[in-house]
């Protein structure tokens, strides 16, 4: 297990667009399983390899906290309505704001077996995807932020302030 530094916001390697993954190597399977471990070590719920340093298009998506995704070369295939929501970034800590997603995104992707495989998601997992397939491309969510980005008290703090 090997948490990476995380990349924030005023480092150009995030606004750089990220290069196809040809093939899965034993470093690619070493940074997938960082990724992850940065990514719940953080407390988030997506990271893309560019926010540790990367330009790779591999990005690693749990919504729930035990249902990880492994998203190489994703593409967004369908999309469906829109949801309006607070969305953060762990390039952005303790901040967030509100972005207007669609509701519903099916993604085609490799697994890191590279085998093809498919992610519908709504809700949470709709806003995820498309903000980490943002980060493959060099966009930021506060690129799309409607108002102001806000500060946001760590859980801890909103307990303390209860
Ligand atoms: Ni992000």
């Amino acid at each position: 297990m090997a948490i990476r530094n995380i990349r924030e916001f005023g480092d150009p390697v995030l606004n750089k667009v990220c290069k196809e993954v040809a093939e899965v190597t034993p470093r690619t399977r070493e940074l997938i399983q960082d990724m992850l471990d940065t990514m719940y070590a953080a407390g988030g719920v997506g990271l893309a390899a560019p926010q540790v340093g990367i330009l790779k298009r591999i990005v690693v998506i749990d919504v729930t906290g035990e249902d990880p995704h492994i998203l190489i070369n994703p593409r967004i295939v369908e999309t469906e309505g829109t949801q309006t929501g607070s969305e953060g970034c762990l390039s952005f800590p303790g901040k967030a704001g509100d972005v207007t997603r669609p509701n519903y995104v099916k993604c085609e992707a490799f697994d890191a077996d590279m085998n093809k495989i498919t992610l519908e998601g709504t809700e949470l997992l709709a806003r995820a995807i498309c903000h980490e397939c943002d980060h493959l491309e060099g966009h930021l969510y506060t690129e799309k932020v409607e108002g102001e980005v806000y500060d946001v008290k760590s859980k801890d703090e909103a307990e303390d302030n209860k």
